[in-house]
């Protein structure tokens, strides 16, 4: 995970680099970093913390002036958080420094060796290894640095992106990456890097995303990029559609209240410009060259991390029902490693926001090295999936920056509810009528959408009865079993609260011991066709106390009159119910987070995204 930027140009770098680490916290958090050469020669300056912390620390060095520097935010993999294992980290002569994101798994073998030569390591990291590496080759070769990088990269086994600055050459950056991003700012005789745009989207809309296995030296005032064979590469440079408002809180007391009430829009910026309702037109563009094999796939299968991979549950429910295809939903970090049965035949679809998870880049090329056709459904463009993969769709939810996922989970869903119903469409699976009559409804969804949100005083005072619960339980069934497990998550990540997911029938056979008067239990109990059976657990749960918060459909009167509490939503295509009712759920863990003090953007412990395994 982790998060760098850096900066060579005319300007202060220092500022630059504060304000893009913040901008990146969300991706680790735990200690920060940065290098900057001034009159005095190459400063490391880190701290355990947030970027806050290290800003305090530099308070007190007076005035840095540097218009060459590099920043670090970390997400601890090796060696705790505290400001030893803090990037930047010197060599041993202390006249190189680098930033590293990423992992290298052979560190251990290089660490012994470099010992046996006499290195002394300061930090638990695998990162100050892989610095010092860098330096004993460029020692020992007598060449220039960008050559030792060059020879380094060859030897090291694991991911990176990495900056390093050099004192003699105090105009040069040296930037690689393998397998973690980076993203170059081309300004006027200025340079940005970051692991992401957004440092950079206020300087420049010009930038280049680095491949794997390329170098970039940046040496007064010019770029140039090279593989790590040294041939010399042309860049291609791409215009940042980013506006700098949606990187920024807007008025919210918190980035994911911001995200969740963006979700009228976002799911509309989704459909835009691909659902027309009206003249019965669905378009997907990354689509188009790959609608056969979609169209005559043996299988789907889907594969994903977390929130991504509930989204991927909604979707087997969605392509088995419209377009009767089998669906394999498949956690990536399994997937990769269970030696899975995939051929050409199969349609692999991976989903993504941050599109640079680790677990499901692997499982995207362990599905490619077998033939499979790779589609991607990712958030950020210009990611390493969205790269990795044949074709794909965007979700055009824009960027988001709280840890707990939620408008890239409806954003998710949009794209993959109007791939099933083209697919559906196309097989001649999901009749003419009906496919109308589902665009339209479809349409309407963003404005549903704004509706669900109206309840948000109410789930806040209902958020404070709960806020203390220990446990939680949330049950669904059909489509909202998915987002039970999505509503489940979504509390336990950002308010430390148990909670777990089920499909309600599943309730019998285990969970309903949980149940006393202590516990409460979210049922999504739409309209669809496991109603009753849903009502039914209902009252099963209340038999035995527990305290019963149901999200229904408008105008319920049979739940309400079971429930303690309840959150109507309106009425929808039960395919589409996953697209509102989660959105209680989403308001219901934000509140209890706030109330119980918790770091709603940031939880302990996790990272937007997972760059490691
Ligand atoms: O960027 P991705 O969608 O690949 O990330 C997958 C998961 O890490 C992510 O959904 C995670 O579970 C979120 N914290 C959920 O809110």
């Amino acid at each position: 995970m982790c998060g760098i930027v850096a900066y060579v140009g005319q300007k202060e770098a220092l500022p630059i680099i504060i304000k893009g680490l913040k901008r990146l916290e969300y991706r680790g958090y735990d200690s920060a970093g940065v290098a900057l050469i001034d009159q005095e020669g190459l400063n490391v300056y880190k701290k355990k913390g947030k970027v806050s912390e290290l800003e305090n620390h530099l308070t007190d060095k007076g005035t840095l002036s540097s218009t060459i520097g590099i920043g670090h935010t970390r997400w601890a993999t090796h060696g705790e958080p505290n400001d030893v294992n803090a990037h930047p980290h010197y060599s041993s002569n202390e006249k190189f420094a680098m930033i590293h994101n990423g992992i290298i798994e052979n560190y251990d073998v290089l660490k012994t060796d470099l010992k046996n030569k006499g290195y002394v390591f300061q930090s638990d990291t695998d990162s100050e290894v892989f610095m010092k590496f860098i330096e004993d080759i460029h020692k020992n070769n007598d060449c220039s640095l960008e050559e030792a990088v060059r020879l380094a990269l060859h030897k090291v086994v694991g991911a990176y992106a990495i900056v390093i600055m050099n004192i003699e050459e105090p105009d040069t950056l040296i930037a690689a990456r393998k397998g973690s991003p980076l993203v170059i700012g081309v300004g006027k005789g200025e340079y940005f890097l970051a692991s992401d745009a957004t440092p950079i989207i206020e300087y420049t809309n010009q930038v280049i995303y680095l491949d794997d296995y390329e170098i970039a030296v940046i040496r007064n005032g010019s770029l140039q990029i090279k593989t790590i064979e040294n041939v010399e590469t042309n860049p291609y440079i791409n215009k940042l559609e980013m506006e700098l408002e949606a990187i920024e809180k807007g008025g919210y007391e918190h980035f994911m209240l911001k995200e969740i009430y963006e979700q009228p829009r976002s799911i509309a910026d989704c459909m835009r410009g691909r659902l027309d309702a009206k003249n019965g037109r669905l378009v997907l563009g990354g689509l188009r060259d790959y609608m056969n094999k979609f169209q005559n796939a043996d299988r789907i299968i889907i594969t994903a991390c977390g929130t991504s991979w509930h989204a991927g549950l909604v979707a087997e429910y969605l392509f088995e029902e419209f377009a009767r295809i089998p669906v394999e939903v498949e956690y990536a970090s399994e997937f990769r490693y269970r030696n899975p049965v995939v051929n050409e035949k199969d349609f692999v679809i991976a989903i993504s926001q941050s599109g640079e998870t680790a677990d499901t880049l692997a499982a995207i090329e362990l599905a490619k090295s077998k033939g499979a056709t790779i589609f991607g459904v990712c958030n950020v463009v210009g990611s390493s999936i969205a790269r990795a993969t044949h074709a794909g769709s965007y979700t055009h939810a824009g960027p988001e920056i709280g840890v707990a996922s939620t408008k890239a989970f409806t954003a998710q869903i949009s794209v993959l509810t109007m791939m099933a119903l083209m697919l559906g469409y196309q097989r001649g699976t999901l009749t003419e009528s009906k496919y109308v009559q589902l665009l339209n409804e479809l349409e309407k969804i963003p404005s549903k959408v704004e509706e669900t949100l109206q309840m948000n005083p109410h789930i806040e005072e209902i958020s404070a009865e709960y806020k203390d619960a220990r446990n939680f339980l949330y049950l669904g069934r059909g489509y909202n079993f998915p987002v039970a497990l999505e509503g489940a998550l979504k509390l336990k990540e950002i308010s430390y609260i148990h909670a777990e997911g089920y499909p309600a029938a599943e309730m019998k056979h285990g969970p309903i011991a949980l149940i006393d008067e202590e516990m409460p239990v979210v049922f999504i109990a739409t309209k669809d066709n496991s109603y009753e059976k849903v009502v039914s657990n209902i009252q099963e749960v209340k038999a035995r106390k527990g305290k019963i918060i149901a999200v229904v459909t408008e105008g319920d009167t049979t739940v309400k009159s079971m429930a303690d509490h309840v959150l109507e939503i309106p009425d929808t295509a039960e395919a589409f119910v996953p697209l509102l009712s989660v959105i209680p759920l989403q308001i219901l863990s934000y509140h209890i987070a706030v109330m119980r003090g918790c770091n709603v953007d940031q939880p302990r412990n996790l990272a937007k995204s997972v760059t490691v395994e």
